[in-house]
């Protein structure tokens, strides 16, 4: 395998993470639903996010204030999320050392981006929101390193365990989570999952 390094990701690795979350959304045939670009932002608060939950409060307790509260994000509102006063995620990205002589520096060929979140019956907990790696560097391992990595955060921060979602067709990645360790919950508890979308939300809220 090359020499590929896992790594918090840094504000500057923004833009290549945004390229991995299109392509990912792609490959989960939900690129519809992307809503982060690249500049300005749209009208309104997304219906978001590929998998359940959202996250909710920091590993302290703090509810930590969106900084892009009810806009469509943007990559500014990635950054801002992510490195500004009150995270309200991290990642880890897996990159690969620049070819001698290539100036753009080192090459994002994956990435874990995780929150925390809580369970009133486990305590604290991590959910992986995405995990991806680009088609010609999967099957070396790096999919495997990235949770390996997302499950020491998990025990060094506390938490009593690790979760994600996965799409029913995705019997690859289901298959790998498996092989890691982790449990099926649909099949063991039949757990389904629930979204509010915006206009939901409205009519909820009576806006
Ligand atoms: N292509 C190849 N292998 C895959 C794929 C895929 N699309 N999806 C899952 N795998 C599994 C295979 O079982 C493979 O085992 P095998 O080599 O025995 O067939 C295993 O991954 C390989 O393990 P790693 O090398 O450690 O994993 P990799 O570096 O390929 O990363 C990942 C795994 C992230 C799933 C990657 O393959 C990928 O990006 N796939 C497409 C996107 C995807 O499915 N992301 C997960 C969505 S769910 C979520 O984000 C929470």
């Amino acid at each position: 395998m090359a020499s590929v390094r896992i790594r918090e990701a840094e504000e500057g690795d923004c833009g290549q993470i945004l390229r991995l979350i299109r392509e990912l959304a792609e490959y989960e045939k939900l690129s519809d639903q992307v809503q982060i670009s690249e500049e300005g932002g749209g009208p309104g608060c997304g219906g978001g996010g590929r998998g359940p939950p959202g996250p909710s409060s920091g590993p302290g307790g703090r509810t930590p204030r969106p900084l892009s509260l009810c806009r469509t994000p943007t990559s500014a509102a990635l950054r801002a999320d992510g490195f500004g006063e009150n995270p309200l995620y991290r990642c880890l990205v897996a990159d690969l050392p620049p070819a001698p002589g290539d100036p753009k520096g080192p090459r994002v060929v994956g990435y874990g981006l995780y929150y925390f979140i809580y369970s009133t019956w486990k305590g604290r907990t991590v959910y992986l929101e995405d995990i991806y790696v680009t088609p010609e560097y999967r099957g070396q391992g790096i999919g495997s390193k990235i949770i390996r990595s997302v499950a020491q955060v998990a025990l060094d921060q506390g938490c009593s365990q690790f979760r994600l979602a996965v799409l029913d067709w995705n019997q690859r990645a289901m298959a790998l989570y498996k092989g890691l360790g982790a449990q099926d919950l649909t099949e063991a508890e039949g757990w389904h999952a629930f979204r509010f979308d915006r206009e939901a939300m409205r009519k909820l809220a009576g806006k």
